[in-house]
């Protein structure tokens, strides 16, 4: 496993290491109260129409259809080998391995508690290895990454340093991919706000995601463009409204539990990031995006990474 933890490409345009744990390393165990059970930590995909009652919280099985979404989208089944970009506690890994006949699965995250939660196997490997540094050496079937892609660049970064990380993520991605291959992409995105009058709030950029902001569809789809074609496209806000709004139901359920394990001041402070979140779904400031995109054949040469920002380090 590589250590990422003085990555200097990761510091100068995405979040570091250490952001991302300040996150997803508060506990497997905290995490366990109010994620499915195989710890899928992205909006699920639920059976339509949704309607207002959220009584129905068939997460689990909602978890493995977004999971099914993405496999189908990526055009995995039967595959040799295929790369999950920010794997999280490796529900991914285990899905595709184990129910959709690919042989070798790889999962990339910058979380130490998630690297050393996933099982490495013949056919299962984890790295804790920033995307941007990786290097397979072969090419992959299909890429799925879901829920990392607002993490790959800083909230400072301006409008053209954002389109390069983006078109640089892309373009490594298409490096990675054998012809046809494909990637499907699920993220966060801005839908009726505009991040140009500054961040939505900033209890998400600095408590909950630090170092981390939201794209937007068509900031997405232009750094895309020269390497994939669009094959897909789902817009999910009332999935991720639900999605939410189970968490939390069970988080709350369990205060008691989640307290003891990391106090209450932090136990409160993840109530008031899934409620708050549940507003902005709502309200449509965000939406959430399923993508699939095709490697073109005249997809160009991944260059040299961009060059640092140079905002400091915090
Ligand atoms: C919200 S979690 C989603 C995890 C998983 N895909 C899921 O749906 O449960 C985001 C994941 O992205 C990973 N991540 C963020 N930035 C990354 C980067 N630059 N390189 C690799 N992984 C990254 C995090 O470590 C974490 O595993």
């Amino acid at each position: 496993m590589s250590d990422p933890s003085d990555a200097g490409s990761a510091a100068a345009t995405g979040a570091t290491p250490r952001a991302i744990e300040h996150h997803y390393d508060v506990g497997r165990e905290f995490y366990r109260l109010w994620l499915d059970t195989e710890m899928v930590y992205s909006c699920a995909l639920w059976d339509e129409p949704l309607t207002d009652d959220p009584v129905d919280d068939a997460l689990e099985s909602a978890q493995q259809a977004k999971l099914a979404w993405h496999a189908t989208a990526a055009d995995a089944d039967d595959a040799s080998r295929v790369l999950d970009v920010g794997c999280g506690w490796g529900a991914n890994l285990r899905y595709l391995t184990g129910a959709r006949g690919v042989a070798h699965a790889t999962g990339l995250t910058l979380s130490s508690d998630q690297a050393a939660a996933v099982t490495p196997s013949e056919s299962i490997a984890v790295r804790l290895e920033d995307w941007r540094d990786h290097r397979p050496s072969e090419p992959y079937d299909a890429i799925i990454s879901i829920g990392a892609f607002e993490h790959f660049a800083r909230q400072d970064l301006d409008d053209a340093a954002r389109q390069q990380v983006y078109a640089h993520f892309f373009a490594m991605s298409a490096g990675w991919l054998k012809p046809g291959g494909r990637l499907s992409l699920q993220s966060i995105a801005y839908e009726d706000f505009d991040p140009s009058s500054g961040p939505v709030s900033s209890f998400f950029t600095e408590d909950i995601f630090p170092e981390s902001s939201l794209p937007r569809l068509g900031q997405i789809i232009t750094a895309a463009e020269p390497f994939f074609r669009l094959v897909a496209y789902r817009s999910d806000a009332t999935h991720y409204e639900r999605t939410l709004h189970v968490w939390q139901r069970r988080l709350e359920a369990h205060s008691e539990a989640a307290i003891a394990l990391v106090g209450r001041s932090t136990y409160r402070r993840y109530v008031r990031y899934l409620r708050v979140s549940r507003a902005m779904f709502d309200r449509r400031v965000c939406t959430l995006y399923r993508l699939a995109f095709e490697r073109r054949p005249t997809a160009p040469k991944a260059e040299t990474p961009p060059p640092e920002h140079p905002s400091k380090e915090p």
